[in-house]
């Protein structure tokens, strides 16, 4: 059982809390959002504090700000050189981190989403993967990564997430117009695409090209959909947001 606090309690803080009180560890959080803290106070009984004592009375802390405010909060508070720091904070630099959080030197940047609360949730990790595997595994597989750069390119990845949900959007509304059921077409795009992924967990290269290839086989609807799609430069458009993504996230 580790003591664990938390900087920021929001959208990505609130199912960590959830996944790591579960699993038996303390929890304290900061008092922002005051709806969420109150929740998880009421709910898993977490301990709501002032931010300096969020980290006095934490082992490891998670930094879970938004990067435009995390320099002006983390630099008016003072860290433990025994501090372990888990950052999930897009566009704040491994460099950033050592001048903000000193004395600690115990850092792993990682990009969580909130189903990691359900478990299946990979974690990108660079720094201390190990911390990461402690506390998440085998729920949620760590992804060990090189450097700054590769975890910049996972969390464009990431934005990939969101884009294929509108590009899903899209089917499913076409399937409603041709069908007049809102419901059942949403139903059946979401059960389609899940259900099929849910059986590709194993993930190695060239898994999805071979998977794709099975389906679109000479004269099938689904060659004819792959080739349109190609044919349309969908394909050079995620790319180009992949790129610009990356860029953003190198010069932020
Ligand atoms: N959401 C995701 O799925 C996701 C996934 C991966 C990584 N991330 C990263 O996680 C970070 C947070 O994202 P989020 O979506 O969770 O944002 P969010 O919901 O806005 O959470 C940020 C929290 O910080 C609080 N806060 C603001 N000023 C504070 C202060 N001075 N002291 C303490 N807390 C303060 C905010 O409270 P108020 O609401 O009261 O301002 C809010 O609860 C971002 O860096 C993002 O890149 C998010």
């Amino acid at each position: 059982m580790s003591r664990i606090g938390f900087i920021g309690t929001g959208h990505i803080a609130a199912p960590i809390a959830r996944f790591l009180a579960a699993k038996g560890h303390e929890i304290t959080v900061t008092e922002r959002n005051a709806n969420v803290s109150a929740e998880l106070k009421a709910e898993l009984g977490v301990i709501v504090a002032a931010p300096q004592a969020v980290i006095d009375e934490s082992d490891i802390v998670f930094l879970c700000l938004r990067p435009q405010i995390a320099p002006e909060v983390l630099k008016t508070l003072h860290f433990r050189p025994d501090q372990q720091i888990i950052s999930v904070m897009a566009a704040v630099s491994a460099d950033q981190l050592t001048a903000l959080c000193s004395p600690a030197t115990d850092f792993v940047q990682t990009i969580p989403l909130g189903f990691l609360q359900q478990g299946g949730c990979p974690l990108a990790a660079f720094g201390n993967d190990v911390l990461l595997a402690k506390l998440f595994e085998p729920e949620n597989p760590v992804v060990k990564v090189a450097d700054e750069a590769a975890l910049n390119a996972h969390f464009a990845i990431c934005a990939m997430v969101p884009g294929i949900l509108d590009v899903m959007a899209t089917g499913a509304e076409w399937l409603a117009e041709q069908t007049g059921d809102e419901n059942a077409s949403e139903f059946y795009t979401t059960q389609l695409l899940s259900g099929f992924l849910s059986t590709m967990q194993t993930g190695n290269a060239g898994r999805l090209a071979e998977e794709r290839d099975a389906l679109a086989t000479d004269g099938t609807l689904s060659l004819q959909m792959t080739q349109a799609l190609h044919a349309g430069k969908a394909h050079d458009a995620l790319r180009s947001a992949l790129e610009a993504i990356g860029k953003r996230l190198e010069t932020d």
